[in-house]
């Protein structure tokens, strides 16, 4: 399963970054917001580090206003992916951008049925928010698995990339269902490699060596 980091935080994407295994990055209008930076500015700062796709999302909500906020992007980096909703302009503006080469990511999909359309319009990435379904109480897992079912019925090759990751659990579930792609906030990341078996495990080896080569007193 590829990991991409789910944030507009420079320094968190560098950290990422150098752990060696970061295929990709994700932004949104809000994780930007937070930065409080130039949306251009510091998505050229993160191509530059990360080689893999960059999703940069539009604010427009009619597909020509999308075209047009595409095309500053798309001018940005070559690994710029054009984020568009899953609403009848976002897949409108999906189906012309994929017909002329560019990768989109359509995002904010919450039912099968929205991923469906998403791949029909070419689209690179379908985005499904686990979090935000989990928090209504639904089963955020039964929508990845429909929409694996659904694109390997028909073999759509739109990648099934798990958003609004909150916790471990869901990056386990996804590889389970078999998600192509999990974005990822980066405390997520973090604890991805932790286990206090690992540590205790770890210290306890270090003390038992310190002890075997510290001379004894008497
Ligand atoms: C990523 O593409 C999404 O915008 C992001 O994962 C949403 O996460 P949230 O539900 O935690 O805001």
């Amino acid at each position: 399963m590829q990991i991409y980091i789910d944030t507009a935080s420079i320094e968190d994407i560098r950290a990422a970054s150098d752990m060696g295994v970061l295929d990709g990055v994700t932004t949104n209008p809000s994780l930007v917001a937070k930065e409080g930076v130039d949306f251009h500015d510091r998505l050229k700062e993160i191509c530059d580090v990360v080689p893999g796709p960059v999703s940069a999302e539009v604010v427009s909500t009619e597909s020509d206003g999308m075209l047009e906020e595409a095309k500053p992007l798309l001018e940005i980096a070559d690994n710029i992916v054009i984020k568009l909703p899953c609403t009848v302009d976002g897949l409108r503006a999906c189906k012309h951008l994929s017909s002329n080469g560019v990768r989109v990511n359509m995002t904010l999909c919450f039912q099968p049925l929205q991923a469906m359309l998403a791949a029909k319009a070419g689209a690179f990435l379908i985005s499904p928010f686990l979090g935000r379904l989990d928090d209504l109480g639904q089963d955020s897992m039964d929508l990845i698995q429909q929409i694996r079912t659904i694109y390997d019925n028909y073999g759509y090759e739109t990648k099934v990339l798990a958003a609004s990751v909150r916790h471990p659990m869901h990056l386990v579930e996804c590889a389970l269902v078999g998600a192509d792609v999990a974005t990822v906030p980066f405390k997520v990341i973090q604890q991805m490699m932790n286990h206090p078996l690992t540590d205790s495990g770890l210290k306890k080896f270090l003390d038992d060596w310190a002890a075997m080569n510290t001379p004894s007193s008497g």
